[in-house]
């Protein structure tokens, strides 16, 4: 039975969590969930191959997929880890669109004809079934020195940080790198060399952290062909993000502050003068735009 043929059973007459999703004659409904397949050892060209599954309650995606590995077809491959949406290992494009499937129950997403489609991210070399390459990514991921490079003087107990500046870094900082992002960018699809969206929000997160003192290297690289200026404003990113962070924003600050980096150097090194000095607050801190 497909889903279009379900008559749910209202909680009120069943208690367990199956009979909750019962159909109307009892039985629990099942949903195909189509694959792409491919294995370049035997495989010419993908193809699609589909499974059956009962729609339990509360069961997402990834369940789905562990299910039909361990009771259907054990070559079903596929990436996974923490299984909380925090990891970012899990990210496929269900339905044509990018998601961490283990954050995705089955039952919402499920086609007019009651099936859920799987595909491996777009735009990345497949490597098996569900699981892309990601070595640009990570390439690009590190092309923007990621890490902080602190100033000279590192204060003897703590860097004072204060609530506004904090605020500006905090949705980007919630980036758990899953790859929706990236892998739904069609200039990334055209141009790997493009930095891509998931390192301009990490490249915006240590250009804007006042305790970087490499802004303005960073900003130069940035400026560069195959930096922020190769973003055309698609918005596909923002889209695809699990997290609801906006890459597109972070992009826009970014390109700002490419033109005045001189300028923003200096207020930088004047800034960490004043690292390890307590911070005055005044009001309560706004939550400024970069993720948002
Ligand atoms: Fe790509 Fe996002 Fe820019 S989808 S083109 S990085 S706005």
């Amino acid at each position: 039975m497909r889903s279009g043929d379900w008559g749910f059973v209202g909680l009120q007459t069943h208690d367990s969590p199956e009979a909750m999703y019962m159909t109307t004659n009892g039985s629990v409904p099942t949903v195909t969930i189509r694959i792409q397949r491919f294995n370049p050892d035997v495989d010419k060209k993908p193809y699609w191959q589909e499974f059956t599954v009962k729609a339990t309650q509360g069961k997402t995606i990834l369940d789905a997929l562990h299910e039909i590995k361990e009771e259907q077809d054990g070559s079903v491959t596929f990436r996974r880890s923490c299984r909380h949406a925090i990891c970012g290992s899990c990210a496929a494009n269900v339905n044509g669109k990018n998601m961490l499937i283990c954050d995705a129950p089955l039952r919402d997403h499920l086609d007019r004809k009651g099936r859920v489609t799987l595909r491996p991210l777009p735009y990345l070399p497949v490597i098996k079934d569900l699981v892309v390459d990601r070595t640009t990514f990570w390439e690009q991921y590190l092309r923007v020195k990621p890490w902080l490079i602190p100033p000279e003087n590192i204060p003897e107990r703590e860097f004072r940080v204060s609530p506004e500046e904090v605020a500006a870094l905090r949705n980007a900082e919630r980036c758990i790198m899953c790859g929706a992002c990236y892998s739904s960018c069609q200039v990334v699809a055209l141009n790997k060399k493009y930095i891509g969206p998931h390192a301009l929000l990490k490249a915006f997160l240590r250009v804007l952290d006042p305790r970087d003192s490499a802004p303005r290297e960073r900003l130069e690289d940035l400026d560069r062909g195959d930096g922020v200026y190769r973003c055309h404003t698609i918005f596909n990113c923002i889209d695809a993000c699990p997290k609801g962070l906006n890459p597109t924003a972070a992009i826009e600050t970014l390109r700002k502050l490419v033109i005045k980096r001189l300028a923003f150097e200096d207020a930088r090194r004047e800034r960490q003068r004043r690292l390890d000095q307590p911070i005055e607050i005044v009001g309560e801190a706004p939550l400024l735009s970069g993720g948002e």
